[in-house]
C-alpha cells in the first residue's frame, strides 16, 4: 500500500476538520496513517512556518516566500512524508505543492513552469496519488475563519481578489488532472463533505488492496 493524500483549500474550507474526520474513519478500519501539514511539520518547517506566516514581515519577495516553503516542503517529505510511505502508511498532508503553483504562482501571478521546477526539486518528483480540493467562495471561507479562529496572518490579511484568483487557479490544476484531483463542495454540511471525500478515498484503496 502506497497511498499518500493532499489536502487544498483556501482559507476556512474546512481542510482540518476534514483531515481529522478522514483520519479518525481509516484508524477504525485498522488502517496505518500518518498526518502532517505545511508549511511545518518538522521542527525546521516550523522555523520557517514562523518567518512565513509573521505578519511584521511584509517585505518579503515572491521570490524568497516561494523558496521558503520549497525549504519547509523538501524536510517534510524527507523526514516525515517518504519514510511513512515506505513503513506502509497512508499519508494525509495539510497542502503540497499545489498550494505554491496556487498561492505564488496564480496568487501573485509567477510563471508556473519554474515554480514546477523547484516544486520538482523540493519533492524530489514525489507527487500525491490524490489531491481532494475543498472548494468554496473565498468570502465564505474567510467569514467562517474570522469567526472561529483568533489568529489572523500574513496569508489571510491579502485581499479577496488575491483569493478568488486563488481558487480559480486551483480549479484550472484541478481540470488539468482529474483523475488525481478530487473536487468537493465544502459550503455542505460537515458531514456530506466527509462521506463525499470518504467514499473517494475507499474507491481508491480498494483499487490497491
Ligand atoms: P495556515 O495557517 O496553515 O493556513 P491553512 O489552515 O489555510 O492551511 O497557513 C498557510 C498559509 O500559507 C495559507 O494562507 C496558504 C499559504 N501557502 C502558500 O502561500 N504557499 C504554499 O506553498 C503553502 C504550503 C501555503
Amino acid at each position: 500500500m502506497h497511498l499518500f493524500i493532499t489536502f487544498e483549500g483556501p482559507e476556512g474550507s474546512g481542510k482540518t476538520t476534514q483531515i481529522r474526520l478522514l483520519a479518525d474513519r481509516l484508524v477504525a478500519s485498522g488502517l496505518p496513517i500518518l498526518v502532517t501539514r505545511e508549511p511545518g511539520g518538522t521542527r525546521i518547517g516550523n522555523a520557517i512556518r514562523a518567518i512565513l506566516l509573521d505578519a511584521a514581515h511584509t517585505e518579503i519577495m515572491p521570490r524568497a516566500e516561494t523558496l521558503l516553503f520549497n525549504a519547509a516542503r523538501a524536510q517534510l517529505v524527507d523526514e516525515v512524508i517518504r519514510p511513512a510511505l515506505t513503513a506502509g502508511k497512508i499519508v494525509l498532508c495539510d497542502r503540497y505543492a499545489d498550494s505554491t503553483l496556487a498561492y505564488q504562482g496564480f496568487g501573485h501571478g509567477q510563471d508556473l513552469a519554474p515554480l514546477r521546477q523547484v516544486g520538482n526539486f523540493a519533492t524530489a518528483g514525489l507527487r500525491p496519488d490524490l489531491t481532494i480540493f475543498l472548494n468554496i467562495d473565498p468570502t465564505a471561507g474567510l467569514e467562517r475563519k474570522r469567526a472561529t479562529t483568533e489568529e489572523w496572518n500574513r496569508m489571510e490579511e491579502k485581499k479577496l481578489a488575491f483569493h478568488q484568483t486563488v481558487r480559480q487557479g486551483y480549479l484550472q490544476l484541478a481540470s488539468v488532472e482529474p483523475d488525481r484531483w478530487f473536487v468537493v463542495d465544502a459550503a455542505q454540511a460537515i458531514d456530506e463533505v466527509h462521506e463525499m471525500i470518504w467514499h473517494r478515498v475507499w474507491d481508491q484503496i480498494s483499487r490497491i488492496e
